[in-house]
């Protein structure tokens, strides 16, 4: 499916979203405003839906030689049909053109969607960061895929 650069007028879309998707780590609409405030460094593309509405998500922080990915997600509506797959290559691909040796990523031990989509994309475990999800204290997987 098509993608396209995130915009300012998607953010009230995406605060709906990632409510759905992440509870209460949700981003607040302010923290999307600050993230797109920081661009280029980091990047966010969406995949729309008809109405040109966010169906699917993911942005990267980019400026070093280890890139990191910021968040992925993926409309319930639109899940199992490889939209997060392609967004993570898009993801690889940026990193990649942008110089990076590495993407990093943490995510949580119970999310066996992510950690599926991530270990069939070349992502391997490099660390634990042990209760880092607050509160809950769940630990996180820090994820790591070589680009060169
Ligand atoms: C994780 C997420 C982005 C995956 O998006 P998606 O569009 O459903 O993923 P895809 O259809 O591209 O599937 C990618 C791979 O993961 C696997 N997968 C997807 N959902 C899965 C599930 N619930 N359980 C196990 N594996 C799953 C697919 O089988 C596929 O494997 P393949 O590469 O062999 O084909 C989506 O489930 C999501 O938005 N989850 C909530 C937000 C989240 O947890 N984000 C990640 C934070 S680190």
């Amino acid at each position: 499916m098509s993608m396209r650069p995130m915009r300012w007028t998607d953010i009230d879309v995406l605060v709906g979203l990632d409510v759905e998707l992440f509870g209460a780590d949700a981003w607040s609409a302010a923290t999307w405003w600050a993230e797109l405030r920081e661009r280029p460094r980091r990047d966010y593309a969406v995949v729309p839906d008809g109405d040109d509405h966010p169906l699917a998500y993911a942005g990267l922080d980019l400026g070093g030689d280890v890139a990191d990915i910021m968040t992925i997600g993926v409309s319930p509506r639109a899940q199992g049909q490889g939209l997060g797959g392609q967004l993570l290559r898009w993801m690889v691909e940026r990193a990649v053109e942008d110089g990076a040796i590495a993407l990093i990523l943490e995510v949580r031990e119970s999310n066996e969607a992510a950690r599926t989509l991530y270990e069939h994309n070349g992502f391997e475990r490099i660390s634990v960061r042990r209760g880092y999800y607050q509160p809950g204290g769940e630990d996180a997987l820090v994820l790591r895929r070589l680009l060169r």
